[in-house]
């Protein structure tokens, strides 16, 4: 017997337009990302410059948005400068950070490259640890200078006569880690810094967007306060874990992301309008009110145990999968707030592919992502979903049913997604309030056998996830969603 459920699609207050960017990925010099996981020199399954191109077609399955790279915490000592120009003349230096050496063959030049191959905006990420913001400000001129200068000259002779256009830049990485790391934990101290990378960053570019690096409530809000009106995004890192004996421990910290961005939601509200803020402080650097977003710029399921670089190579389940589908449920709900997401991070490292020397697989987690890219409008709606709780030891009462609905504003045509995280029961939903004007077309289906089900390298050729395809005809008031299944019902608009 099913359980009931009930969803109620408000067509009069939307909650606003989707960001493509929640659709980024990261890539970061920890482990095998880089090296051995995009880039792989010499490999038969790499082409002449080192890109692995089984790995290439599996991160253009997903159609990412966005490549947010060098790091994450390798960014506290990266200089930039090591990674331009010929390969051969390239630096090779300890990683400081994660150790082992950093030969420097992959940099700016190959993640711009890459980031064209894969058609994304690119996102870098500056040393706030042992570099300056003038390092920071060379970058960008490097990077995007029109000029005939110096380190747009630079570019030019590494082969590379327009700008890079790089889009965003971050200005720091949890910066308020602790000693070994964040050298700027007090915030006072990084607002201060931050403002000089903010000028050297924009005076070179002043359409750069900048993210600012955030941490909890106190850090995010001083942030704010003091530099609201020249931030385009203030980021975010969410790692959710479960408690392996107990299915469903998962949700409740995936769920509690939402809690956590609409905290930061009333921080941003609170500080950034034109009331409480002098905006002739800011006059060089024009900025619309209101418009911080937040960017979650390390999204991911972070489980102890993995096997590699700081057991950082894991194999996901069926359970992760429906945690990273309700990861966009969330995204797409909270749409107005939230302008940019980066998975952390792409491959190997806690990733959606996984590498070997000889082969690659798609994770679990990676279908969600597919086809929430896939299937997803860009506008989000609000919906009144009344669910029963999971009910399993250990999901501390998280809901079965998790939903957001978009509509795709060319034509009109209605998608809702609906995760069923239930590991074992169907759930019926009533589905009320729907304009006759609105015809069921199709329901896609994400699924696997059950919760444990994994992809691995063991058995690449084998894929453990479905997406079933199901022709809808008339109107209907409800819908059966299986057991740990993410569905997706499109409606036509006629
Ligand atoms: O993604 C792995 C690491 O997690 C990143 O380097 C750091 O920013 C975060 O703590």
């Amino acid at each position: 017997v099913p359980l009931n459920a009930s969803i109620e699609i408000d067509f009069l207050h939307p909650e606003g337009a989707i960001d493509d960017g929640i659709y980024g990925q990261f890539i970061e010099h920890l482990g095998r990302a880089v090296n051995g996981g995009i880039y792989e020199e010499g490999s038969p399954l790499s082409d002449a410059n080192g890109i692995r191109k089984d790995v290439l077609e599996k991160i253009r399955g997903l159609r990412p948005s966005i490549l947010r790279y060098p790091g994450g915490t390798f960014t506290k000592i990266y200089r930039w400068m090591d990674g331009v120009g010929p390969r051969s003349e390239r630096r090779s230096r300890p990683n400081l950070i994660w150790g082992g050496v950093e030969d420097n063959h992959f940099g700016t030049d190959e993640a711009v490259a890459y980031a064209r191959l894969l058609n994304t905006d690119t996102y870098f990420a500056v040393n706030m640890g042992t570099g300056t913001a003038e390092e920071a400000g060379n970058w960008v001129e490097y990077c995007n200078g029109t000029q005939d200068t110096y380190y747009a000259n630079m570019r030019r002779k590494n082969g590379h006569a327009d700008p890079f256009k790089v889009k965003y830049w971050g200005i720091g990485n949890e910066e308020a880690a602790g000693p070994d790391i964040g050298r700027l934990q007090d915030v006072k101290e990084f607002v201060k810094e931050a403002w000089l990378y903010t000028k050297a960053i924009k005076l070179q570019d002043k359409d750069a967007k900048l993210v600012l690096c955030g941490a909890d409530d106190a850090w995010n809000d001083h942030v704010l306060k003091e530099m609201g009106p020249v931030c385009d995004y203030i980021s975010m890192h969410h790692y959710v874990s479960s408690d392996k004996t107990k299915p469903a421990s998962l949700f409740p910290q995936v769920d509690n992301m939402e809690q956590l961005i609409l905290t930061l939601k009333r921080q941003i509200q609170t500080h950034t309008t034109e009331k409480v803020t002098d905006f002739s402080k800011w006059y060089r650097f024009p900025h619309r009110a209101n418009g911080v977003k937040i960017s979650i710029d390390e999204l991911g399921i972070w489980e102890p145990g993995g096997t590699g670089a700081y057991q950082l190579e894991e194999y996901y389940t069926w359970e992760h999968a429906l945690g990273t589908a309700t990861f966009f449920n969330i995204m797409i709900r909270q749409a107005s707030i939230v302008g940019m997401a980066t998975w952390a991070q792409t491959v190997n490292v806690l990733a959606p592919i996984m590498t070997s020397k000889t082969a690659s697989v798609c994770q679990t987690i990676y279908y969600p992502m597919q086809f929430y890219r896939r299937h997803a409008g860009n506008i989000s709606l609000k919906a009144a979903v009344t669910t029963p709780d999971l009910q399993v030891p250990g999901s501390k009462d998280a809901k079965a049913l998790d939903v957001a609905v978009t509509m795709h504003e060319a034509d009109g045509s209605l998608v809702i997604f609906a995760v069923n995280r239930h590991p074992e029961l169907a759930i019926k939903a009533d589905l009320r309030s729907i304009d006759t004007k609105y015809t069921p077309v199709t329901a896609y289906e994400l699924n696997a056998a059950g919760i444990d089900a994994v992809n691995t390298l063991d058995n690449p050729a084998k894929n453990v996830v479905t997406e079933t395809e199901k022709q809808l005809r008339g109107p209907f008031t409800s819908y059966t969603f299986p057991a740990h299944s993410v569905t997706a019902i499109r409606f036509k608009n006629v």
